[in-house]
């Protein structure tokens, strides 16, 4: 069975960097699922369809036209990684990803990602849903006030318009929507590690990931 270390956890709370650099560690493949409920949002939203049209949206999602280069995510053959990353592509994931529909259109892609020698995934459902036999589960968190602060900081390095007082609002109502949804709700997966990194570094995080890793697969 190809191993599998699954980092969950709520917006913004640091899981795609430290995901990232623990697979680069590692030299295991990566997939950052919220990356694929953005890229559905951005085409819903380019082809003018209802946030709450699962079906339409669902077929979207299952003949996304996605290639994952080096650093580059390709939407038919056009650089989006920046795009998706704007908070109004957020939110908008943020209510697709309440469809069952649309969930389930995305499985089959975020299964094609687990390849030899490993991977790593980051999102809300990896070890509770997508990725149910995973080797190692964390579960990430921080406050909410640490996670806007690095949403502001995040958006402002990228030259987008950033409001301190908006993200906060926004964090809310988007941890309220993704714990509270009926489809794969944010939570814990069983046997997750609970690591909260209000205080802590990225590098704290990372060796302290790497740290159960091998730990648990026995390597060092
Ligand atoms: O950066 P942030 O954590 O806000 O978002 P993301 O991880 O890029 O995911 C965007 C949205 O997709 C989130 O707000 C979630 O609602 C949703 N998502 C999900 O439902 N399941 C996943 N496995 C990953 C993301």
């Amino acid at each position: 069975m190809i191993p599998v270390l699954t980092i969950d956890g709520p917006t913004a709370s640091g899981k795609g960097t430290v995901a990232s650099r623990v697979a680069e560690a590692l030299g295991f493949a990566l997939l950052d699922s919220g990356a694929l409920y953005r890229l559905t949002a951005l085409s819903a939203l380019e082809a003018k369809l209802a946030l709450d049209d699962a079906n339409a949206i669902a077929a979207l999602a299952r003949a996304l036209p996605v290639q994952f280069a080096a650093d580059q995510i390709l939407l038919a053959g056009r650089p989006v990684q920046d795009a998706i990353r704007q908070e109004a592509i957020g939110n908008a994931a943020s209510k697709i990803a309440a469809l069952p529909a649309v969930r389930a259109a995305l499985v089959e892609l975020q299964h094609s990602f687990r390849k030899t020698p490993g991977l790593v995934a980051d999102g809300r459902d990896m070890g509770t849903v997508i990725f149910p036999d995973a080797t190692l589960k964390v579960f990430l968190t921080a406050s909410v006030q640490a996670r806007a602060e690095r949403r502001y900081k995040q958006l402002i390095d990228k030259g987008f318009p950033a409001n301190m007082l908006a993200l906060l609002q926004d964090l809310k109502e988007r941890d309220a929507r993704d714990t509270e949804r009926a489809a794969a709700p944010l939570k814990p997966a069983e046997g997750a590690h609970l690591l909260d990194t209000s205080d802590m570094t990225i590098e704290q995080s990372v060796a302290q990931v790497l740290d159960w890793w091998h730990h648990r697969s026995g390597t060092q």
